[in-house]
């Protein structure tokens, strides 16, 4: 595990953004899976401008997220879908069928999870995975308990995040929401992880993912086992450690 620590947001962002677009140029039909949330606008947003100064091959690159929302549409400004298509996908003109995410709405969310994991491994598999983390240490929507098993699935979301989506959308309360994230067997099966995180406010939850044991309790610490994974932090983010 390597830790990369740099000295405030503005050079996280900017060393988060040159990890994407040095796979890109590294690999030209590279695999790419990102992370929605406060934690990456502003590196996707310096992808964008870069790729717009600086135009390079994107034409065979892939992209996904590592989860979505489920029961909502998809033209709802929260979805992953709308965020990465707002963030990166139009702005470096990604095709429509190099964006590889499941449907917000459907009938059977198992069959649709099975299909994603086909969709990515017909690429290859991940190559790289952008990999934020939550409050409580989830990853995807991975909350704490899954078991590092799990494999693409549809998962309760975090109650806080859950209490946003509904504020944001209306749905009514007996409407059930979740999200379809990729497992952590998934996750972890990604070629290079790049754990990001900035902030004070992450600053804990850090600490326990990185020096704590690995846990169930706190899905993060899987990537300790990881292979090739970069834990890329702001030093306010990186306090106690
Ligand atoms: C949500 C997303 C995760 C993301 C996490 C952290 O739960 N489903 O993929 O990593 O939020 O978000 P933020 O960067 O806003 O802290």
């Amino acid at each position: 595990m390597k830790i990369t620590i740099t000295k405030n947001e503005q050079e996280f962002d900017v060393t988060a953004a040159w990890r994407i677009i040095g796979q890109m140029l590294a690999k030209p039909d590279a695999v790419i899976g990102l992370s929605t949330g406060q934690t990456t606008i502003g590196m996707h947003g310096i992808v964008a401008a870069i790729y717009k100064q600086y135009p390079f091959d994107v034409s065979r690159i892939t992209l996904f997220n590592v989860d979505e929302l489920t029961n909502l549409p998809r033209e709802y400004a929260g979805s992953c879908y709308s965020i990465i298509h707002e963030q990166l996908v139009k702005p470096l003109g990604i095709a429509e069928e190099n964006f590889i995410m499941p449907p917000t709405m459907a009938d059977d969310f198992v069959a649709e999870a099975r299909l994603f994991d086909q969709r990515l491994a017909a690429r290859g598999g991940a190559d790289l995975q952008m990999l934020g983390i939550g409050w409580n240490g989830h990853i995807g929507i991975n909350q704490p308990g899954t078991p590092f098993e799990s494999e693409t699935w549809v998962s309760p979301m975090d109650p806080i995040f859950e209490e946003r989506v509904r504020k944001e959308t209306g749905v009514a309360a007996d409407h059930v929401l979740g999200g379809l994230t990729l497992g952590i067997k998934n996750i972890m099966q990604t070629r290079k992880i790049v754990l990001i995180a900035k902030g004070e406010h992450k600053a804990e939850i850090i600490e326990k993912a990185i020096l704590g044991p690995v846990t169930t309790d706190i899905p993060a610490s899987v990537v300790q086992l990881h292979p090739n994974c970069e834990i890329l932090l702001d030093a306010a983010a990186a306090s106690r450690i």
